[in-house]
């Protein structure tokens, strides 16, 4: 049984991250999708709703799991999980970077190894900072987050919407 960790903010999950973690369950036995704490980010979203849109958006698929990991190390949630691979997508040369100096630190850390799949071009523009901002200013986030989590997502975003 092979177990891939899909770690992220996911705050919240987008289109792209949505089209990974599809891809990934085709290739793994079981794909645990982990909200992890990322000390760069300010989040929006608690890690409650960020879990539950990403609850919505793989409702169907039968080897996704979604789990928090807060306040730990990457190398520590992939320990518990008995994962056999850490799972990241990258856009583009900004993300390779950063993604490369983590995969690496995190196999020094604690022998992870991390596999990067290349997003589909369609999605290369679409992050959760820019769902956010749009969000926040009232904007449609259509073709940016999943349908199915859409409306939530822009009332969960959008500090003037009702709760
Ligand atoms: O979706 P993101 O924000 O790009 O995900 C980044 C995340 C959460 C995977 C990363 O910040 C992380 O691994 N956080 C846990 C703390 C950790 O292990 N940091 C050391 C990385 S070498």
């Amino acid at each position: 049984m092979r177990t891939a960790l899909y770690p992220g903010s996911f705050d919240p999950v987008t289109v792209g991250h949505e089209e990974i973690i599809r891809r990934a369950c085709a290739l793994f036995d079981r794909v645990i999708v982990g909200v992890l704490y990322n000390p760069n980010k300010q989040g929006a979203l608690t890690v409650e709703r960020r879990m539950e849109l990403l609850r919505d958006t793989t409702e169907g698929i039968s080897n996704v799991e979604i789990a928090a990991f807060p306040d730990m190390l990457l190398v520590e949630a992939a320990r518990r999980c008995g994962a056999d691979a850490v799972l990241r997508g990258l856009r583009g040369q900004a993300d390779a970077e950063m993604e490369l100096q983590m995969a690496r630190m995190n196999r020094r850390l604690a022998g992870v190894e991390t596999l990067m799949m290349a997003s589909s071009p369609e999605t290369v523009a679409v992050s959760s900072s820019v769902a956010r901002e749009i969000a926040r200013f009232g904007g449609s986030l259509r073709g940016i987050v999943p349908e199915t989590v859409r409306e939530k997502a822009e009332k969960w975003l959008n500090p003037a919407g009702k709760d």
